[in-house]
């Protein structure tokens, strides 16, 4: 893991400053926001709030503490690990990685990763999905799930864990995130939504002594309309937990940033649920706790961790009974992680941990990081799978995006002859998982690298696939172009190249998580062996499994290239979804969930990956809004292929739209509704006694618990009559708050999320195959009006059913009040621009193929030759 790392940095560096803001870019702030909103008071969690608070009005000090940290650096069968408080009935909690299935254990579904969702466009295999994964980490005894991720977003096109997510718009980043959530949700497993946020690139994110992580400085606008939207729609599905990002935003540390976290999440989103730090992003015990922190994980300083200190347990424990904490702060935090606990179920009958994430091993050491540890059965090898093979395999299919197909190339007949190249084609020849968190890129690529990864149960790779066609191949197992391939002219050429990224505490062929020198190249050379593929060759199919955007300019527009498919990352299930799609079983459906560029010098230079700076490296989102397709449109830019590009072996019209006005629109959203009651917590500091050591404990070194010695635990209770006080940030309050006019519910103004116009339209399957069609609306804002907004902005989209030739369906699309409105920083609040101005409404298959409009003014829709791109 990242701590070997951070073990090297650290030794005999002297200590850089972390707990002195170092100046930002002029305009970017991070205000104080205090105190902590006290969670509980949204109806649709009052009844858990109910149970959880009774429980932490019976606990003493030291349970309570206890709950809001883990148990330190592999010092458990989870990857995070809390304490307990037994007496009461509260588990150890276990969390566990990761948003494509769960990390490193055996028997279980590597499911397709989000970018692979994303490309789906379909709402109900992204909620399907999410139910299996569920499932599973039910079955294995995960508490919380540390997916999904919404951020990073994608905005700069080598960012490492792009793929995590599910594409560069914040709307198809929210649909995949919240629906995710929803599925995961819905079996009992505690979803973590991650990572809040702006965490874009990989490389000097982290907080070390040698240098601060990397401070993402982005306005108010653009921190709304973008980067928040995701975390916005996961809070309004009831997300039960949020992880920090290791990254600054504006120049604080996410983890103990008080607007983000106390105003921006908890008071203007509503957030229900408990934050956690990313493993190692707690910088501070008092300050992060009064930030709004809940939970530190794995509970170790970030400095040396591994030597049993930390910031909370122990320590939480001193800062409550000397009174730098005020007590309401921690049955708050405890309240949070507990009412998550009811809210998901998991007080009836759930599952303990029946894995360890650190060994494959029957038996092994409980508390691997200890020194001496007792040692016993740590995994049981059950089995999750289920039939979760089937939601994985289908969407890896629908997630296939066939960007070009000339010449009736695809579908291959039955009896093509083929010569298949490519190492990305076969299984990793040194085995499937045997590089650890799939950390190289060698056979066919199924996921990113690093926590984000997971074991393969197997792999169905495309040779397997095409073995079980007993199609008529011959594979040559290379990236270069062998001499023996003996073109000939019937031949069919299929090419597999392949563009890896992951987590930064891995490098892979030089890129330390992002693609710092792979560029937006493919991997491997690949291509040259397009080129000379198609040089031997007359008719070519390129596939591609890939993190993000790569460049296709060196071989798209030769001769013989027919064909180009994006797979993505499809997980084990790479061999059979390609096969249906290659034959024909099945049209493509895939759109994609970015643009594509001809050149890296299409995008603006800000979004380059960050090197080295002295200090702490600043990263400054001075393109604002305009990410993606929202620049390349602003900069008059054609794009290799535009965002949302699918084609399929059908042809799909769009006809009959209508708009319908639902819920009329004001400038700004009717006032908020009021905050709910809140638990009432005691301000009393607990006695001493509450965190001295049992009798007799029979302790583990370096484990982190939440006692101090008598000695100890007296000195701190009678501190709290010193005239030394914690030195509390300016702004500093205790006193709870009506929070702001754009909250009231969970995701912000209720009234935000009501249906302003109902759209539908009829889609009919003009061509000869069957196929699933999916439909894309964007909003134009209306032209003249005061704000500078992006050309076109995705808000809904749909996916049909499958629909024979000549079938029509008609699909439902809706905009909220959100969707056309834009955040005014001067109002702090959601405001629509101009109430009776002309939004174009604009539906089609992908972003440069829109061609019906409709208006809000006269609600009418119309069929254009042109779209609005
Ligand atoms: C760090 C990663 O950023 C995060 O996504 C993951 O959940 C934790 N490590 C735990 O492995």
């Amino acid at each position: 893991m990242f701590s070997l790392i951070l073990l090297s940095v650290s030794s005999g560096v002297a200590g850089a400053a972390v707990d002195k803001r170092i100046p930002v870019p002029a305009g970017y702030v991070a205000p104080s926001y205090y105190p902590t909103p006290h969670g509980g008071w949204t109806p649709d969690w009052s009844e858990s709030y109910h149970k959880a608070s009774l429980l932490v009005s019976n606990m003493t000090l030291a349970e309570k503490t206890n709950i809001t940290a883990g148990s330190g650096l592999f010092m458990g069968r989870c990857v995070g690990n809390t304490g307990s408080a037994l007496r009461v009935g509260i588990p150890q909690l276990c969390l566990q990685d990761g948003p494509l299935g769960l990390r490193n254990s055996d028997h279980i579904t590597a499911f397709p990763a989000g970018i692979t969702v994303g490309a789906t466009w379909d709402k109900d295999l992204m909620f399907r999905r999410g139910v299996a994964m569920g499932e599973e980490f039910r079955g294995k005894g995960v508490n919380i799930h540390l997916g999904p991720s919404v951020g990073p977003l994608g905005r700069k096109p080598r960012g490492g864990r792009n793929w995590e997510g599910f594409g560069s718009d914040p709307v198809l980043q929210a649909f995949g995130g919240a629906l995710s959530i929803e599925g995961i949700q819905s079996v009992g497993v505690i979803a973590t939504m991650k990572h809040l946020i702006a965490n874009e690139q990989e490389q000097y994110r982290m907080y070390s002594l040698a240098q601060p992580g990397m401070s993402s400085n982005v306005d108010d606008r653009t921190l709304h309309e973008l980067y928040l939207w995701p975390f916005a729609e996961g809070v309004r599905s009831g997300v039960g937990a949020v992880m920090m990002a290791y990254n600054a935003i504006n120049g604080s540390a996410c983890s103990q940033n008080s607007y983000l976290i106390n105003g921006i999440l908890k008071d203007e989103l509503g957030f229900q649920g408990f934050v956690m730090s990313d493993w190692l992003a707690q910088l501070s015990g008092v300050a992060s706790a009064l930030s709004g922190l809940d939970m530190s994980m794995p509970g170790d300083v970030y400095i040396i961790p591994l030597l049993g200190n930390t910031y909370w347990m122990s320590e939480y424990s001193r800062s409550i009974l000397n009174g730098s904490i005020p007590v309401d702060r921690l049955d708050d935090s405890v309240t949070r992680i507990l009412a998550a606990y009811f809210q998901m179920g998991q007080d009836r009958n759930y599952p303990r941990p029946n894995f360890d994430t650190n060994t494959q091993d029957a038996e092994g050491p409980l508390y691997p990081g200890a020194l001496i540890s007792p040692r016993g059965i740590v995994n049981e090898f059950v089995n999750v799978q289920a039939n979760h093979a089937e939601v994985a395999r289908e969407v890896a299919r629908d997630a296939i995006t066939l960007l070009k197909n000339i010449n009736g190339s695809l579908p291959l007949s039955r009896n093509s002859t083929l010569k298949i190249f490519g190492t990305d084609a076969e299984k990793n020849p040194d085995g499937i998982n045997s590089c650890a968190d799939q950390g190289c890129n060698k056979g066919t690529l199924g996921m990113g690298w690093g926590s984000g990864s997971a074991r393969y149960p197997y792999l169905d790779s495309p040779i397997d696939g095409l073995k079980s066609r007993s199609a008529n191949f011959r594979f040559f197992n290379t990236d270069s172009l062998p001499s023996n391939s003996n073109p000939a002219p019937g031949d069919t050429a299929i090419v597999f190249v392949s563009a890896d990224s992951g987590e930064n505490y891995i490098t892979v062929e030089n890129n330390p998580g992002d693609r710092t020198s792979a560029n937006l190249n493919l991997w491997h050379n690949g291509d040259k062996l397009v080129q000379d593929v198609a040089a031997a060759y007359s008719n070519v199919i390129v596939v591609v499994h890939t993190v993000g955007p790569v460049l296709l300019e060196a071989w798209h527009d030769l001769p013989s290239v027919n064909a180009v498919l994006f797979a993505h990352l499809p997980g084990q299930e790479a061999g059979d979804s390609l096969m249906q799609i290659l034959y024909g079983d099945v049209s493509p459906s895939g759109h994609l969930p970015y643009t594509i560029p001809t050149s890296e010098s299409n995008y603006p230079s800000s979004v380059s990956l960050v090197s080295f700076q002295v200090g702490q490296p600043q990263d400054t989102f001075t393109e604002g809004l305009y990410i993606d397709y929202r620049h390349f449109h602003a900069a008059n830019i054609t794009p290799r292929y535009a965002f949302g590009h699918g084609l399929s072996y059908t042809t799909f019209a769009f006809s009959n739209a209508t708009i319908t006005p639902v819920t009329p629109l004001t400038a700004t959203p009717p006032p908020r509704p009021a905050k709910g009651s809140t638990p009432t917590y005691y301000t009393t500091i607990p006695p001493a006694s509450e965190a001295y050591w049992p009798a007799n404990f029979p302790r583990i070194w370096r484990y982190l618990y939440p006692w101090l010695e008598k000695p100890d635990a007296d000195r701190a209770a009678a501190a709290v009559n010193s005239s030394t006080k914690y030195p509390y940030p300016p702004g500093y309050s205790t006193t709870q708050t009506a929070g702001p006019a754009s909250g009231g519910a969970q995701g912000g103004n209720p009234a935000l999320f009501n249906t302003a116009y109902r759209l539908t339209v009829t889609v009919t399957n003009t061509g000869t195959a069957p196929g699933k069609a999916v439909a894309q609306l964007y909003v134009q804002f209306p032209a003249g009006i005061p704000v500078d907004t992006p050309t076109i902005q995705l808000r809904d989209f749909a996916k049909s059913a499958t629909l024979a030739a000549g079938e029509s369906a008609a699909l439902e699309l809706r905009l909220t009040r959100k969707d056309l409105s834009v955040w005014d920083v001067a109002a702090q609040n959601w405001v629509v621009p101009d109430v009776q101005g002309d939004y174009g409404v604009w539906v089609g298959g992908s972003s440069d193929a829109l061609r019906v409009r409709c208006g809000t003014v006269g609600a009418a829709c119309e069929e254009r030759g042109e779209g609005p791109v």
